[in-house]
């Protein structure tokens, strides 16, 4: 049921380079779980107040400005905890996984989950398992009985929850049985909680295994600030310490990210409600239109992340014909990962898709505005800009040939009719 996770990774080998496709305009950005909303102003006015007084030629505090550090705790809810800022959560996750290195037996992860970590300590000589968790019978994640067969004293638990690339997160039982093998075995457990801020209810290990968890966060996420590159490990004092000595990040993070993330931080209480209100609402849509697509369904729904897990026959195929479409979404051999929120983004999936699988257009459909309404409203909640609320004037037609200017290829569109949905709950022909 586990194996290493050093097997080929899934990718899409005819698709445009990362860059090139950066270089297209017009893009709908549907793989990589980023935000495009506009962000709140406050944090755009932190970005070009920091750049107005040339704070770029500064270094910044080796563990970040205290105010922010103090911030990202008080936004996590967890008394006596401290942070260190770090370049992204990926940035705190090699630290980790490289400092704790020369102690750890082995490092435990999930199948499917976010390879990097499980890199990063095969690279220092320690070994990984990542356990299969693509059963419905546990709810797309890890039980504590599947752990309990892989456990061992001195491991490492990477435990990514809301789990990237399924949406699925974890209840406090089944954390608190999570927790007690760790306890039981001295295992430290990284909680990803990347995405913690699209969740519902969702529990921190750190609450229940203070003195062994710790916390990574990020910022390219709920703030979407990813090209900014913030993020930060939390845990209580005597933990972090051991990482705070000797930063992989000495001369401190990007200052002007700092500064972003401490206004985004102050008006999270108004910008969080929209922020989940709008995800909930567009996941619905592009869940939609799946089912009334070939697809069929969305594995876990609602996704308690920022994205839409879709098992198909082969993802790597309709990939390429999205991509002709002018739509990027995460493709694997059987399935793809859509990334919602964006609700130009969206609309231009949703009718895609239709026109792919020869569906009514849902735009035409509804009298011509119907999607675009709805997400008007979703654009005008979030104070969306004016050129993309323009964009939402626009007819079924105009819109049609809107996405097919889009399009990058003048190849011919092969047929979508041989995708389909993959109802298999196995996951063993997946690389
Ligand atoms: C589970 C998980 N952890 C960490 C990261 C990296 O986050 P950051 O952009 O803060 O480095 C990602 C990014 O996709 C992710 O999916």
């Amino acid at each position: 049921m586990s194996r290493a996770v050093s097997e080929p990774a899934a990718g899409t080998t005819r698709a445009p380079s990362f860059e090139a496709l950066l270089a297209r305009p017009g893009l709908a950005w549907m793989g990589q779980n980023t935000t495009h909303l506009e962000p709140p102003p406050e944090v755009v006015e932190a970005l070009l107040d920091s750049t107005r007084r040339h704070e770029f030629q500064f270094y910044a505090p080796p563990l970040g400005f205290a105010e922010l550090r103090e911030l990202i705790v008080a936004d996590l809810g967890l008394a006596g905890a401290a942070a260190m800022i770090t370049d992204g959560a990926v940035g705190g996750l090699h630290h980790i996984c490289t400092a704790l290195s020369p102690r750890l037996t082995r490092l435990i992860s999930t199948d499917p989950g976010w390879p990097w970590p499980g890199r990063f300590a095969e690279l220092a000589g320690v070994p990984v398992t990542a356990v299969q968790v693509y059963s419905p019978e546990t709810g797309y994640k890890l039980s504590a009985g599947a752990l309990a067969q892989v456990i061992e004293p001195g491991a490492l638990l990477y435990l990514i929850d809301p789990l990237n690339p399924l949406g699925s997160s974890y209840s406090r039982d089944e954390l608190e049985a999570i927790v007690a093998l760790a306890r039981a075995n001295d295992v430290i457990i990284v909680h990803d909680c990347t995405y913690r801020h699209f969740a519902d209810g969702h529990t921190l290990v750190a609450e229940l295994y203070p003195e062994a968890t710790l916390t990574t966060y990020s910022f390219s996420k709920w703030l979407g600030l990813a090209g900014l590159r913030l993020g930060a490990i939390v845990a209580r004092p005597e933990l972090l310490a051991e990482f705070s000595r000797t930063p992989s990040n000495p001369l401190g993070a990007n200052i002007a990210a700092q500064r972003a993330a401490v206004a985004g931080l102050k008006v999270k209480d108004s910008w969080l409600p929209r922020l989940r209100q709008a995800n909930r609402r567009n996941q619905q849509i592009v869940a939609e239109a799946v089912e009334r697509s070939a697809l069929g369904r969305v594995l876990v729904r609602p996704s308690h992340g920022n994205f839409l897990y879709v098992p198909v026959s082969d993802g790597v195929a309709l990939n390429d014909l999205l991509l002709r479409q002018g739509i990027v979404v995460r493709a694997y051999p059987e399935a793809i990962r859509v990334t919602v929120l964006d609700p130009v983004d969206d609309d231009a999936f949703v009718e895609t898709l239709a026109r792919l699988f020869d569906r009514p257009s849902p735009v035409a459909a509804a009298g011509g505005r119907s999607v675009r309404v709805r997400t008007h409203r979703t654009m005008s909640a979030m104070g969306h800009s004016a050129m993309q609320a323009a964009v939402t004037t626009i007819t079924g037609s105009v819109n049609h040939a809107w996405l097919m200017a889009k399009s990058w290829s003048p190849w011919a569109m092969p047929p979508a009719a041989a995708i389909t949905g993959d109802p298999s709950t196995s996951h063993d022909r997946r690389p």
